[in-house]
């Protein structure tokens, strides 16, 4: 009998399963029947924009945490998939740092060669997963049709992404602000808030990338409230940062140093949550978002059911090529290439991963950490090998980068660790390129 594998979700981390499965196919090999279910009506996970918050047309709760104006945080170099280079999707090597649109198109090019479409049933929402004896019963309702149905899984691979339920701390006097309170989850246009004077809380990507965004597109101020670490970046001069928000009154907001200044509007980028709503207990990861997760085997294979995998799960420096890693693995897992360990020595391969992770001191110490996790992937698999270790070195260039010039380090351009060309230098300076799309981008 042939075994069914049921992925839910077909964002970068699904697609890099059906990719994988796919290849194995290519060369020959016999496969399991793949059913990827996607709740949206299209494929790509978070970089398939959307205008929508809130609740969608299904009354479902709207995945897309992007907006419009979004560029990559981080250089395109560092992502790139080793069997399927920007050089072979474009026809020529582009700008490191592309928009949404880009990379959404790049994303589409590898599955749509590997012609996997069809694997996937589009609109419908994965509603409930239980383990009966060796297998899953996975319920999920087809949402144009409001039908709801149950099939039979041999095994079950999470790819529904961790950035789309908004973390969002409650401060007193948003009930009375005068003004939009808002997570990041919701923001979707800059422009929003052109000539506004705007507070953000929180110091990670969406609170540099939104603050920078907001600030591209005619902002009055920033300001950037933090709980642990001002970001210390050399900011533009009508931004601020300033510490944790106590209170806000009418429309003044108030911090922990006893200051105080009127804004706009307040955007929370706060984070996001493991959200599992279609997992039981005994079924569904818990953990912080760190590099080495709670409870799975080599990142992937959930430790009190390991025919139950995740990908993606972890806090991302790399993310397209790590999902690649960790999907050719579990394919090869389930294919039985793979050997899986008792029990106990799963939970000893966490407990290490945890270790070695709290024991980095520094950003490249996570760099490295990650980059080496991929490394002892794709040595158990037959993804193709590529220089993690140049990959990593563009990252350390980037955030040298990002020290020089927050507002200008997505002019640079690293070399491609696939193809060995240097990026070209993008026609204009981020901080003047108005236009996002696709077609400007690649005027190169
Ligand atoms: C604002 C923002 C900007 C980012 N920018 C970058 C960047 O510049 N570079 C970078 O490399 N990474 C970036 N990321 C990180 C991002 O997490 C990854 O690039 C990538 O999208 C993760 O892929 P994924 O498939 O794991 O998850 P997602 O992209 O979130 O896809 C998950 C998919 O699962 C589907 N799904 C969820 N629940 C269900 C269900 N119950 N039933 C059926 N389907 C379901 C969703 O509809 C979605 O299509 C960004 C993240 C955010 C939030
Ligand atoms: N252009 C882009 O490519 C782009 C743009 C945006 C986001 N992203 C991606 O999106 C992902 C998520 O990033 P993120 O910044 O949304 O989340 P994140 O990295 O988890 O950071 C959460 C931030 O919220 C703060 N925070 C949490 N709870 C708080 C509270 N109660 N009060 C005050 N501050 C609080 C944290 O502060 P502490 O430090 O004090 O914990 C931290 O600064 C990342 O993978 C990122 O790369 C990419």
């Amino acid at each position: 009998m042939t075994k069914r594998i049921a992925v839910i979700g077909a964002g970068p981390s699904g697609l890099a399963q059906l990719r994988a499965f796919q290849s194995a196919a290519a060369k020959g090999a016999d496969i399991p029947e793949i059913v990827c279910f996607e709740k949206q009506s299209n494929w790509g996970g978070l970089w398939n924009y959307t205008w929508r918050t809130g609740l969608d047309e299904y009354g479902e709760p709207v995945h897309g945490s992007m907006y419009r104006y979004l560029w990559s945080n981080g250089p395109k170099e560092g992502l790139e998939f080793a069997d399927y280079s920007f050089e072979e999707h474009f026809g020529k090597q582009i700008a490191s740092y592309p928009p949404r649109a880009v990379l959404f198109d790049y994303i589409q090019g590898r599955v749509n060669k590997a012609g996997v479409r069809d694997w996937i049933r589009f609109e419908t929402a994965v509603r409930w997963v239980e383990k009966d004896g060796d297998t899953f019963n996975v319920t999920v309702c087809n949402l144009p049709e409001d039908h709801t149905y149950t099939e039979e899984f041999d095994h079950v691979i999470v790819c529904s992404g961790h950035f789309s339920t908004p973390n969002v701390p409650q401060f007193d006097g948003f009930e009375n602000f005068k003004g939009r309170v808002l997570h990041a989850h919701d923001f979707r246009d800059a422009m929003e808030f052109k000539d506004k004077d705007i507070l953000i809380v929180g110091t990670s990507y969406s609170a540099e990338d939104i603050g920078s965004q907001c600030w591209k597109y005619g902002a009055k101020s920033i300001t950037v409230s933090h709980r642990t670490a001002a970001m210390g970046y050399d900011w533009p001069d009508n931004w601020a940062e300033v510490p944790l928000l106590t209170h806000v009154d009418g429309k003044t907001a108030h911090f922990k140093d006893g200051t105080s200044r009127d804004v706009d509007a307040v955007i929370l980028c706060t984070g996001y949550k493991h959200h599992f709503p279609f997992l039981p207990d005994d079924l569904r990861l818990k953990t912080a978002n760190r590099l080495a997760t709670a409870d799975l085997y080599k990142g992937v294979a959930y430790v009190n059911a390991p025919d139950l995998f995740y990908i993606g799960m972890q806090d991302q420096w790399f993310t397209f090529n790590m999902f690649d890693a960790q999907a050719w693995w579990i394919r090869d897992a389930i294919m039985g290439r793979i050997t899986m360990p008792d029990k106990a020595a799963m939970m000893a391969d966490v407990a290490d991963r945890v270790a070695r992770e709290d024991a980095g001191e520094d950003d490249y110490d996570a760099i490295w950490y990650q980059g080496d996790y991929i490394k002892e992937l794709i040595q158990e698999t037959d993804y193709p090998t590529f220089d993690v270790e140049g990959a990593c070195k563009a990252f350390k260039e980037w955030k040298g980068h990002k020290k020089a010039g927050i507002m200008t380090f997505r002019d640079n351009g690293y070399t491609s660790v696939i193809t060995g060309t240097m990026a070209p230098k993008h026609h204009t300076p981020w901080k003047d390129a108005l236009d996002d799309s696709l077609e400007v981008y690649l005027q190169n």
